[in-house]
């Protein structure tokens, strides 16, 4: 399927709720969906389900999901599943594809490698990049490394843009074919700046060429009636969307990925 294809599937077909996923912060609910000869797999997050939280306004974190998932698209990078905006049996929430399990980022699969580690030396060995010194018992600390990947880099990328205020291990799935897929998007688009991800191994690096690329590709997109803009216009606030704007000026600026501001607790905790 396509991610067209994809999308055309999860807005028009039949939703039938089939389990709810335990743990979640929110309600998420798994479902299935088909139409036509097509069916796969989803989650649904009615807004109904979504637990309030003091910094984000109530009722719209379905809305940010489906708004990385935009810029994802636009990126190219195919980074976050196909979600969409769509009516429920639990009313208005995000449907989104759902990635098989089993291939997180904490297990070492299929040679895929792990992404992400707690090691005990002072240095990431190589291929891997420091995130930083973590207490991981009492008086004992190890040093938190994530994976030195092209996947990762642009998801960095990615969620620098989408200012993206909880990016953990456990968002981080790993799919057939190498694909690596990223979830969970509800807190992201503040205006403020709330970057809170593992991947900051490549903090005040040059980005890549590639990246570059893409984000001079966004810009244009989020320009006047630039796809992004008007699609982002019906999911996000004009000053949201403005951010949007003033982050990827800011990423093309300076040439290089961010680091953490300082005013905000840059690693979530704990970190899967
Ligand atoms: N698209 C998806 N594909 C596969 N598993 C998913 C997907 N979305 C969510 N999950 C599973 O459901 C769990 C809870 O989802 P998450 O997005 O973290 O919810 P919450 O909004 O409550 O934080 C995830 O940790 C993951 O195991
Ligand atoms: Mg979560």
């Amino acid at each position: 399927m396509t991610g067209q294809e994809a999308e055309e599937l999860l807005r028009e077909g039949a939703l039938t709720v089939e389990g709810r996923i335990p743990d979640a912060s929110n309600a998420v609910l798994y479902c299935s969906v088909s139409h036509q000869e097509r069916s796969a797999h989803c989650v649904y997050k009615p807004v109904e389900g979504e637990r309030p939280l003091w910094d984000f306004p109530d009722g719209n974190l379905a809305r940010r999901e489906v708004a990385a998932y935009e810029v994802s698209r636009a990126t190219g990078w195919g980074l976050v599943p196909p979600t969409v905006l769509r009516d429920g049996p639990l009313g208005e929430g995000m449907v989104q594809l759902w990635i098989e399990p089993g291939h997180h980022s904490d297990q070492d699969d299929e040679g895929d490698g792990a992404l992400l580690a707690l090691v005990e030396d002072e240095e990431p060995g190589p291929g891997w990049k420091a995130v930083g010194f973590a207490q991981v018992g009492p008086g004992r600390t190890a040093l938190l490394v994530h994976a030195d990947d092209q996947r990762l880099r642009r998801l960095a990328v990615l969620d620098a843009v989408i200012n993206n205020g909880d990016r953990k291990g456990g968002h981080l799935l790993t799919a057939p074919q190498s694909r690596l897929y990223a979830i969970d998007h509800g807190v992201s688009f503040h205006t403020e700046n709330k970057l809170r991800t593992l991947l900051w191994g490549w903090a005040g690096e040059e980005l890549p060429e590639e990246a570059v690329r893409v984000l001079r590709h966004l810009e244009r997109d989020l320009s006047g009636d630039g796809e992004l803009a008007v699609r982002l216009a019906e999911l996000l606030t004009a000053p949201e969307v403005d951010a949007v704007r003033a982050r990827v000026a800011e990423l093309l600026r300076s040439g290089r990925h961010p680091v953490p501001s300082g005013d905000w607790p840059a690693v979530p905790w704990p970190p899967i």
